[in-house]
């Protein structure tokens, strides 16, 4: 059986205050559901979330992670200095990322390596444009993702990665995919995960992302494929995340 897991996508919002408030908020409703929780809250405020997530089942993640080691490279973060501040997850190749800063499958792979060196849990965000989906590109845009992520870091390297289907479409637009279509999605991503090593496809956590809410997470999270979910807005609100949270 898969463990469950939903993670809190912070985005570039909110102040330090407003952080500080969200993160214990989170921590004071946390209930022992048997699934796993984490918040990828923005880059500067790790140092004193990490601190407030001390000694609780809250998880903290990061937003992005560099793609190289260490060096000139104005702007990024590496993986180690993550590792520094309790950083379990990071989400890579988010298609914000992707839309407006360039990230390649190519770099989203390197990114994907980097924090696997420093036992950093990279959160692989796959998902197709309204436009590839209504030209039946749904697919072939996965299989690009996911092969650009297996031939740099080989298929073992998923038994210690989480995938979420994120179609752009649905993020942050209030249109979530159906139950269905997620699990089409999910489904074909887990096949194409088992074509290569049933084993790690069994056990990989493939999470949905995409205006879910308190509202349509239980029905999307009731899917044979779906192992939970990585919430935007949503997540924002300590209610609403822990009302998502609950509905695993
Ligand atoms: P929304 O839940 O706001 O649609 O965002 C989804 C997302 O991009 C999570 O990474």
């Amino acid at each position: 059986m898969r463990r469950s897991l939903v993670v809190g996508n912070w985005k570039m919002n909110g102040t330090l205050a407003s952080s500080e408030l969200l993160a214990k908020g989170i921590i004071a409703g946390l209930s022992d559901n048997n699934a796993d929780i984490a918040v990828c809250v923005p880059y500067i405020y790790l140092p004193r979330i990490s601190e407030l997530l001390n000694g609780t089942s809250l998880s903290l993640g990061a937003q992005n992670v560099g793609d190289k080691v260490s060096g000139a490279f104005t702007g990024e973060i590496s993986a180690a200095m993550l590792s520094e501040f309790n950083c379990k997850y990071a989400i890579v190749g988010h298609s914000e990322r992707r839309t407006y800063y360039g990230d390649t499958n190519v770099s989203v792979a390197e990114r994907f390596c980097q924090a696997q060196q420093q036992n950093i849990i990279p959160v692989l965000c796959v998902g197709e444009t309204l436009e590839q989906r209504e030209q039946d590109q749904t697919f072939a845009v996965i299989d690009a993702q996911l092969d650009a992520v297996i031939n740099l870091a080989g298929i073992a390297a998923f038994s210690t990665a989480v995938i979420a289907y994120e179609p752009v479409w649905a993020i942050g637009t209030g249109k979530t995919a159906t139950d269905e279509q997620a699990q089409e999605v999910h489904h074909y991503i887990r096949q194409f995960i088992a074509a290569k090593d049933q084993t790690i496809a069994d056990k990989i956590q493939i999470l949905y992302g995409g205006s879910a809410k308190p509202d349509n997470a239980k029905g999307l999270f009731a899917m044979p494929d779906i192992d939970g979910g990585l919430i935007g807005g949503a997540s924002l609100d300590a209610e609403s995340f822990l009302k998502i949270y609950q509905s695993i």
